[in-house]
Order: structure tokens, then sequence, then C-alpha cells
């Protein structure tokens, strides 16, 4: 459940009208509430109650600062993936102890910003990365703390691009090779093994997988504990999907996910580290934008939007379904009529969706995509010169822009003349 409801016919946010924000912001413009995004984080700490556990916010599924010290002051930790993200975790107050940092490729620089910032764990994916680690935190004269990601080589019936548990996949260490890869471990100097991670891929909907990957987990655990390994916290990734396509799917709730977490690892007297990113963002946002224009094709009917491709990629990459509903609410029995839904940049793939039913809409018209607070705003770019689009954030009766809007003047000024031209 989210806090973008229909209120006397007009879509809010929490407490305030879309409408109203749209007319200080301009569009398009992504919006946040606050109170989705706690309520979420909440459902996962149910779902873990009375285990001993830390939820690491996955900050690629939304990075904004604001969001980030929200997420702190709810007592989560953050999965980082770049020394980007560390150095932006650390800029909104989180406490190094509280981050773990994954990857397949992390760099030396990436490792000595996060040993001399404070760390609390890293994901090592590979033997050259167990290595390289030892050997840059034995030059600061610290020691690093590592769980090794393994590849369980489960399927995790989710989009191609999202999975990320088979063998085919480049992630982790295939699992029938953990038992050298931690004996490795033990032996290296500046490296101390503290667990287990896996993570499997994202948009699951499915829990079996996970079940699959977990009792796999829990059998490690046992092998390794036998080998004289300190296994101490499980780090369990994310990945849990959400329902894009509201009228027919029902993905697994967070208390499922975690009576699953439970039976397979729950009595191994481990930590339980799990780092969801899309539960908890993606349906805490929308993005709002503009009818420019209706169209009359040949044979069909084209709604083309203020917002393209570049603001919201999913679509375009993923073949991702994002409901798209109307910020003025049509009355009952409004009849519906297919259109495509498009956005202005220059290249057939920027459609948003294709043959979607709709009630009537005319130019200036503001329509929502829902569910698209996770791996939205992240994922933009700026092609065609179209400036990065704000992000606001909802909290009750107030809001506030906590990404503005660059000028053309701002972006244009990023790019530097060689002296020489
Ligand atoms: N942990 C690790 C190691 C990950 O690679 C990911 C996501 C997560 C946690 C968070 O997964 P989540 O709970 O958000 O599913 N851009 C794609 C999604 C890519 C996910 C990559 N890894 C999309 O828009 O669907």
């Amino acid at each position: 459940m989210d806090y973008f409801l229909y209120k006397n016919g007009q879509l809010h946010a929490e407490d305030v009208a879309v409408a109203e924000i749209a007319k200080a912001v301009g569009t398009p413009f992504y919006l946040y509430s606050a109170a989705t995004f706690r309520r979420h984080f909440r459902l996962f700490e149910e779902a873990l109650a009375g285990m001993d556990h830390l939820i690491c916010y996955a900050m690629k599924a939304n990075g904004n600062l604001a969001i980030l010290k929200l997420m702190a002051d709810l007592g989560a930790g953050i999965d980082v993936v770049s020394g980007g993200e560390y150095a932006k975790a650390r800029a909104a107050g989180v406490p190094g102890d509280r981050i773990v940092f994954s990857g397949v490729g992390k760099t030396p620089a990436e490792m000595k910003l996060a040993l001399t910032g404070g760390i609390r764990q890293f994901n090592v994916e590979s033997e050259p990365e167990l290595m390289a680690l030892s050997r840059v935190a034995t030059s600061l004269g610290k020691i690093a703390p590592i769980t090794i990601r393994v590849n369980p080589d489960v399927d995790a019936k989710t989009h191609a691009k999202i999975a990320t548990g088979k063998s085919e996949n480049k992630f982790g260490i295939p699992i029938a090779k953990a038992r050298a890869a931690y004996q490795q471990a033990a032996a290296l100097p500046g490296i101390e093994v503290v667990g287990i991670d896996v993570h499997i891929g994202s948009q699951l909907t499915d829990l079996a997988p996970y079940e699959a990957a977990f009792n796999k987990v829990a059998d490690l655990t046992h092998q390794l504990r036998a080998d004289g390994h300190n296994i101490k916290r499980l780090d369990l990734g994310g990945g849990l999907g959400i329902p894009y396509e509201r009228s027919n799917e029902a993905p697994p709730l967070p208390i499922e996910y975690g009576e699953v977490v439970r039976r397979t690892v729950g009595d191994l007297g481990c930590e339980i580290e799990i780092e969801p990113g899309r539960l908890i963002a993606g349906n805490a946002g929308i993005l709002v934008a503009s009818v420019i224009y209706l169209k009359h094709g040949e044979g069909r009917d084209f709604l083309i939007l203020d917002a393209a491709m570049n603001d919201l990629i999913r679509p375009a990459m993923y073949e991702a379904h994002h409901d798209i509903i109307p910020v003025v609410e049509p009355v009952p029995g409004t009849e519906q009529s297919l259109v495509d839904i498009v956005g202005p940049v220059c290249e057939s793939g920027d459609t948003f969706a294709k043959q979607r039913n709709m009630a009537p809409l005319q130019a200036d018209d503001l329509v929502a995509f829902r569910s698209a607070g996770a791996y939205g705003a992240v994922m933009a770019s700026e092609y065609n010169a179209r400036p990065l689009i704000p992000e606001v954030l909802v909290e009750g009766d107030q809001f506030a822009v906590i990404r503005a809007r660059p000028s053309f003047e701002e972006m244009i000024n990023r790019d530097t003349m060689p002296v020489w031209l």
C-alpha cells in the first residue's frame, strides 16, 4: 500500500494535491512519499522481528540524500555498490558500521575509501578481489571484514537482465568453489571472514527460488563452520518484487519472505542482513508528466508526454510495465480508448506503453506513472540534452524539492572547452 490516492477527484501524495506540486515545480518530476518509504521499511522490520537483523537499504534503487537520511533515521543500514554511493551514504549521515559494500568490480581506490571511512563488511565476489582487498587493507594497517558472495545457481525466474543467481551470471563465486575461497580468505592477512552473502536477482515474484538459495546457504554455513570459519552474519541480498500492474499482480509480501528466512536460516545463530531496494522505494514514488499532444496516427492514437525514456528508462530497457493514471480522477463509467503513450525523444524505443486503455486526455493534462520510486531517477540521463528532472518529497501536508531541475546553463557549463579549440 502507498499514499498516492485520489481525494475529491484529485490525485494526492499524502495530503498534498499532485497538481499543486506540478504548478510549483513544473513537469516532469519525480514525487516521493516519506510515509510510504517508512511503511515499506517497517514491513521488513516486522518480517524479521525476533531475529537479530539489519535491513540494509539498497541505495541503487533511489540514492537521493534526503531519502538516505530518511532511511538512516529509521535505523537502516545501506547497501552500496560504488565509491560514489559510499560517499553519498556518508554525506547523508550513515555511519560506516552500517554500510555494506557490494559489487563485482570494486577498485582499490573504492576499497581504500571504505576502509578509511569505516565499513561494516565487503561482500567479495571473486578470488582476485579478495587478494586486492587484502593488499589494500594491509597497506593501510587495517583488517577488512568480509563475506563472500556465493552464486547458488538457482533460477530467480525474473527478467534476464536482472537475474543474478545462475552460474552463467557474472556475480559471486560458484557455491561449489566456496569452501576453497573461504580457505584462501582465512589465510590472507588483512581479511577477516564474518559471514556469507547471496543475492539471486531483482523483482522476484515467487518465494521458491529464495527458499532454494537460502537452504544452500544454510548447508554452506554448517560446512564452513566445520572448516573452522567464523560465520556470524548472513547477507541474503534484496530482490523482493512489487506489483507493477496492480490489476493483476500480487507478489509475495515481506512477511511471507520473512517466514522463508526464518524457516531456512533462522536457527543458525547468525545475524541476518537483507538488501531490499525496490520494495522500499518503488511504490513510494511516482513520475508526474504532462500531455503535450494527442496525435491521431494511422489506425492508432499517440499520447505524447513531456517525460521520456531518458527520465524513466525501464519500459525501453526491460519492457517494464508501469501503471499510468490521470491526475484528475476520471468519473466512474468514463469510456476508455487505446493509445500508445510515448515521449519526445527521437527513438521509437521512447515508448512507455503500447495500446494502453486510458480515459480521454488532452494537452496539458497531468498523468502519473506509478511504481517509479525505484530505478527511476537514478537511471535517468540527459539524452537529447534534456536536463535531469527534479525530485520532490512529500511529508504529510508539506513538500520540498530534494533535487532541483538544472537550468540549461548549468547543464551546458558542465562541458569544458579545450584551450586549443
Ligand atoms: N543487492 C544487490 C547485490 C543487488 O545487485 C541489488 C539489485 C539489490 C540488492 C536490490 O535489489 P532490489 O531489492 O531492488 O530488487 N534496474 C533494474 C533493477 C536492477 C537491480 C540490480 N541489483 C530495474 O529497473 O528493474
